[in-house]
């Protein structure tokens, strides 16, 4: 049993927190909007132990945010008693190493994705949870958003006939300008690929949680700005903006992109589609999305418009092509932020939806969180992506056990 649970039933947990950067602060916050939001889980999550390599970072998750106590080594939450559960909220080089000592330490985590730089940095996460048996989540947090949960059901529920075929994108211009520092993003080593495994991998977790695995993939890559500004070191942001600096070598892709086939064993049966990721795209700013079409009807979305699910039923009649349906109570997790439709809700809602469905998956509730297993099948697709990039061939996706994205329960 995770946690300690009162006379009145209400389950406490404590909460440690390695890294506070933006992620960082987003999941602390969605651990104390939980007793908000969803009073009936009897849950309080408590702000326990907070680390980060930045002292001024640590000395805010302790001031700023509530917890407890800040230190500087990640080994101190681990090694803290009264830290029940963690969220892992480092840079990807860092997943591997803490995902796998969280693991040894006994501690369910919620990590962010990609879960490391590769599919085999994945897998090694992966294989410590399995062996200590232990809960995890991963930050792939637009499958929350109520209109995508929506967009899921109607699939499962063959409202749109046989699936035929998906668009899916995500066009984020965080390195359109061309002297944009070349920071870690940019390096093979420290951020593995580019936009395939930073953006596109969201794509790929976002449509297998629509419509079910991914079996084939034919990919492309192409770098578009091939250099850039080289970052003296500690001196600036990522977002920093050098003019007439040296320049040095991008090594990963700002472009990324797919065709694909999804399993005969999925509600997608026989489907196919398109998936593309840019990084340095312009006009575009958070557009994640998907158009999928089927015999009967379509549905679309994109994050920039999140409360908009798009819906065409039916080919003929007065109300043929696109309905558009605001967030309301019949979709996914909305009822419990807003008692009213047409109600907008964020991007730090999603957050807390994760939040809760670790919690859930913590406390051994109805499984609803997204697993390592799913993020090792959306690494798999990556790779298999990248690999097809290389050669130029179709690759075979690898299947991993446990990966059901929840298509197995019905839900
Ligand atoms: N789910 C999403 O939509 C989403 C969005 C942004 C980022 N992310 C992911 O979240 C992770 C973090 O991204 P971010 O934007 O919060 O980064 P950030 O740069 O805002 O924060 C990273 C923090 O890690 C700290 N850090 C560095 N080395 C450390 C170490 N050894 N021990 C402890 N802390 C250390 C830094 O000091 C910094 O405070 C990445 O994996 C990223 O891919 C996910």
């Amino acid at each position: 049993m995770v946690g300690r649970t009162d006379s009145a039933g209400i389950t406490e947990i404590g909460v440690g927190l390695i890294s506070v950067g933006w992620m960082g602060k987003l999941h602390s916050r969605a651990y104390q909007a939980i007793p908000l939001v969803d009073p009936e889980l009897k849950i309080r999550p408590r702000l326990i132990h907070a680390a980060d390599t930045a002292a001024d970072r640590a000395d805010y998750a302790r001031d700023v945010l509530g917890y407890a106590k800040g230190s500087t080594d990640y080994r101190a939450v681990l090694a803290d008693p009264d830290v029940d559960i963690v969220s892992i909220c480092a840079p990807n080089l860092l997943h591997k190493e803490i995902g796998i000592a969280a693991a040894q330490a006994g501690k369910p985590f919620w990590i962010e994705k990609p879960v490391g730089r590769d599919a085999a940095d994945t897998a090694a996460v992966a294989a410590a949870a399995q062996t200590a048996g232990v809960a995890t989540s991963i930050g792939y947090n637009y499958r929350g958003a109520p209109a995508v949960e929506r967009a899921r059901q109607l699939i499962a529920n063959g409202d749109l006939g046989r699936i035929t075929n998906v668009r899916a994108v995500f066009f984020n211009g965080y390195a359109s300008e061309p002297n944009g520092a070349l920071s870690w993003r940019f390096k093979k080593d420290l951020a593995g690929s580019g936009a395939l495994g930073d953006l596109l991998s969201h794509v790929v977790d976002l449509v297998q949680y629509v419509l079910g695995p991914i079996t084939d993939v034919s990919g492309l890559l192409s770098t578009i700005h091939k250099q850039r500004p080289i970052l003296p070191m500690g001196q600036a942001t990522h977002f920093a903006v050098i003019e007439n600096g040296e320049l040095g070598e991008v090594e990963n892709d700002d472009y990324a992109a797919a065709l694909v086939r999804f399993s005969a064993d999925s509600p997608a049966a026989g489907a196919v589609g398109t998936l593309e990721a840019s990084r340095v795209i312009v006009g575009p700013q958070c557009g994640l999305g998907f158009e999928i079409y089927g015999t009967e009807g379509s549905v679309r979305w994109n994050f920039e418009q999140m409360n908009e699910l798009h819906l065409a039923i039916g080919r003929t009649g007065p109300n043929q092509g696109y309905t558009t349906i605001l967030g309301n109570s019949a979709q996914g997790d909305y009822a419990a932020f807003q008692p009213g439709p047409g109600n907008s809700m964020g991007y730090d809602d999603l957050k807390v939806i994760e939040a809760r469905k670790f919690l859930v998956a913590v406390t051994g509730g109805e499984r609803r969180n997204s697993t390592i297993e799913e993020a090792l099948a959306d690494a798999n697709v990556i790779t298999a992506i990248a690999s097809s990039a290389v050669d130029g061939q179709w690759h075979k996706v690898p299947e991993v056990p446990g990966a059901t994205f929840g298509h197995d329960s019905g839900v």
